[in-house]
């Protein structure tokens, strides 16, 4: 009887902790600050070891508000010819021809009612790594910076940039 219950115990301890572990894993890879993204692409390979320069695929991240997911056509610049035997290549294609948009999952984004500008950061010099850490040796893109008020109004304060509300809040 005594046995009985000290197995029960047991093995209601192991499910609870398989549970717990089971749920920090999914809200780690499903919400956390690393997403796994609908294709793995490498950051390491690409803005790493071949060193393309960040705006060559963000495009619009020097011209806009949005930095911009990179248009397929760029992707395919290359992997027409390059790594076309690779898995993650063959899914890139797929899409490509089937002229469907990969939805990249977003780790960095602010509350609507916030006024951001990655234009205006590029153009006065801050560099990305400022704001996004060092991607390039990132093998997955991870959230370093949690984007509250008091992260931007303190390097406003550094900077000399404007603290005025109403330059966030429009
Ligand atoms: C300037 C050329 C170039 C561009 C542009 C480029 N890639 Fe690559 N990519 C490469 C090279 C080179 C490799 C390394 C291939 C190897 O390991 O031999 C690579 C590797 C990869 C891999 C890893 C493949 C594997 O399983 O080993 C993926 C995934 C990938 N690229 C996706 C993309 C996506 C998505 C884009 C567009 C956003 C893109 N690439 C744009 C050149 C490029
Ligand atoms: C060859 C194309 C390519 C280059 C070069 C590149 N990126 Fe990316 N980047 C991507 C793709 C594709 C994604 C979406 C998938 C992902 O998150 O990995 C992405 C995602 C990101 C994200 C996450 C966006 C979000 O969802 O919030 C950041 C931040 C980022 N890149 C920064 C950089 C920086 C900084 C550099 C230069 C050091 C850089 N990238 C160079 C293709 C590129
Ligand atoms: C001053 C801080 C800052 C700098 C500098 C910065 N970013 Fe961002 N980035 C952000 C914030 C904040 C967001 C979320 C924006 C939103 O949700 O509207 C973001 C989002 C992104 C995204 C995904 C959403 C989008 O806007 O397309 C990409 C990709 C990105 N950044 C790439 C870059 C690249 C590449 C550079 C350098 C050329 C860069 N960022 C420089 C703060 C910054
Ligand atoms: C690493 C430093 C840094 C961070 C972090 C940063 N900013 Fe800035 N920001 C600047 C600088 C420098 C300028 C001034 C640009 C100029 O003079 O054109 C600026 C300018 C701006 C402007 C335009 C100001 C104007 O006068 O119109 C807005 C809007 C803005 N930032 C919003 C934000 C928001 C929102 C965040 C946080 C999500 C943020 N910034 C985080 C450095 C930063
Ligand atoms: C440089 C940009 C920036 C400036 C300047 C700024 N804020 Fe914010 N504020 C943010 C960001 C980003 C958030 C959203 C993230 C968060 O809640 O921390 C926010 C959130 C808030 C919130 C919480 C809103 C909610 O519903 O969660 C309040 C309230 C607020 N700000 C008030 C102010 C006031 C008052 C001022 C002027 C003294 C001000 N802010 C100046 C960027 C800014």
């Amino acid at each position: 009887m005594k046995k009985t219950l000290v197995a029960i115990a047991a093995l209601g301890y192991f499910g609870v902790s398989v549970l717990l572990v089971g749920g920090l894993w999914y809200l780690w890879y499903s919400t956390g600050p690393a997403p796994v993204q609908p294709i793995a692409f490498p950051h390491t390979v690409h803005a790493g070891r071949l060193q393309i320069p960040c705006t060559y695929c963000h495009i619009f991240a020097d011209r806009a508000r949005s930095a911009g997911a990179p248009p397929l056509e760029i992707c395919m610049g290359c992997h027409r010819t390059i790594a076309t035997d690779r898995e993650e290549i063959r899914k890139l294609t797929r899409y490509y021809e089937e002229k469907r948009p990969i939805e990249w999952k977003r780790v960095y984004a602010l509350p609507d009612f916030i006024y951001f500008s990655h234009k205006r950061h590029v153009k006065a010099g801050v560099a990305c790594s400022m704001c996004h850490g060092d991607v390039a040796n990132m093998k997955r893109v991870r959230r370093v910076n949690e984007l509250i008020m008091g992260w931007c109004v303190s390097c406003h304060g550094v900077r000399g940039a404007s603290r005025d509300c109403a330059t966030c809040h429009k």
